[in-house]
């Protein structure tokens, strides 16, 4: 079945719509909020007025370049969560509007089966690749999550593995600000750290000999605040110990990830040939090379947006989510369609 879909994300900072067609994406337009690096982090009210103001010309510019009109659309699909509430808000009363004035069908759609779907989708064709095999393991890394889920097919979701405190790219965030980067920190931590020799200084091994099924951020954050510190009292860091810094850090972020999903896949009760990560965090090219690492040793296919557009937040991502479910006709009148900040992938 090949419909055209219009699919709305606001659930944090980027203000996003795409037209999909089938599992095809024909156009995929976001507004990166700037407003929150000032602040350090997201704030929900200026993210709220944000995608109030940008959300109308996204619309126009995601049909634009799509080649198409409000009258050619037959779905439309919706970030319900998790996300922060009164955004989230924005995206669901704009795809009720437009369902209610154009007399559309809406898909709720979970923001984290959208970064697990957004693996699919190829870099020239933007068609989901046909080759995966299911059940596969899904990772999601992102500011807000920290995920291992099994996805025994596309719309049947199990979480193994989660963050028991700090998210990973929190956790990146919050170490770059350590070093006076601007957020989100992760995309200049990991310029930095180019610069820098990883085991230069010591940091703790979350979990080290304990790894099971959980994430661990807040004790080596805690420990990377304590060394940064402990480096400052006596003068500035130099540019050469701020790369230093930055690189072990990320090493440990990043060995951390790796270990976890290591135990969780030799632990699984299946055996799995795909791993499909999403989320902004799988921007970072050292993290794709030790993706990669451990695609070899377990002998797994390891997927990625290649694009990094649709590595953080997009809309495309949850188009092709709204696509499958379409298929499936799980369709949601729209007085069942609330905002879910916590809605987990598990429970769809
Ligand atoms: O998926 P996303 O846009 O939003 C959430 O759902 O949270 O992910 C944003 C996160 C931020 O923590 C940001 O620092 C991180 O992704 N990120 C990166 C890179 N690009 C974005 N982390 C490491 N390396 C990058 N290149
Ligand atoms: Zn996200």
């Amino acid at each position: 079945m090949r419909m055209k879909l219009l699919a709305i994300e606001t659930s944090c900072d980027e203000t996003a719509i795409a037209v999909t067609e089938g599992l095809h994406v024909l156009s995929s337009v976001k507004v990166t909020q700037e407003i929150h690096a000032q602040w350090g982090g997201v704030v929900p009210s200026l993210a709220k007025r944000d995608h109030e103001q940008n959300i109308d010309w996204v619309l126009q510019k995601a049909l634009a370049d799509a080649g198409v009109t409000m009258s050619d659309i037959e779905v439309i699909g919706v970030t319900m969560g998790p996300g922060l509430a009164i955004a989230l808000g924005v995206g669901i009363a704009k795809a009720k509007a437009l369902a209610k004035e154009f007399d559309l069908p809406l898909v709720a759609v979970n923001h984290v089966e959208g970064h697990i779907l957004s693996s699919l989708i190829q870099k020239d064709s933007l068609a989901v690749q046909p080759d995966v095999h299911f059940p596969a393991l899904a990772m999601v890394i992102s500011g807000g999550h920290t995920q291992l889920i099994l996805v025994e097919r596309v719309g049947t979701y199990r979480i193994v593995a989660e963050s028991l405190d700090d998210d990973i790219g929190e956790a990146l965030d919050k170490g770059a600000r350590l070093l006076g980067l601007p957020y989100p920190g992760g995309p200049a931590l990991e310029q930095l750290a180019r610069r820098g020799v990883a085991g230069t200084y010591p940091l703790p091994l979350p979990m080290q000999g304990q790894e099971h099924n959980r994430f661990s951020y807040a004790g080596l954050k805690a420990a990377f605040s304590r060394l940064v510190q402990s480096l400052q009292t006596t003068s500035e860091l130099s540019d050469q110990q701020k790369s230093d810094l930055a690189a072990c850090y990320q090493e440990m972020v990043f060995t951390h990830l790796l270990r976890i999903t290591s135990r969780v896949i030799d632990d699984l009760e299946v055996s799995v040939s795909d791993l499909l990560v999403g989320g902004g965090v799988v921007a970072n090219s050292t993290l794709r090379g030790r993706l990669g690492e451990l695609a070899t040793t377990k002998g797994l296919q390891v997927r990625y947006p290649e694009q990094m557009v649709l590595c953080t937040d997009n809309a495309a991502m949850i188009g092709i989510a709204a696509g499958f479910k379409a298929e499936r006709k799980e369709f949601t009148p729209a007085e069942a369609i609330d905002r879910r900040p916590r809605w987990r992938v598990d429970e769809l």
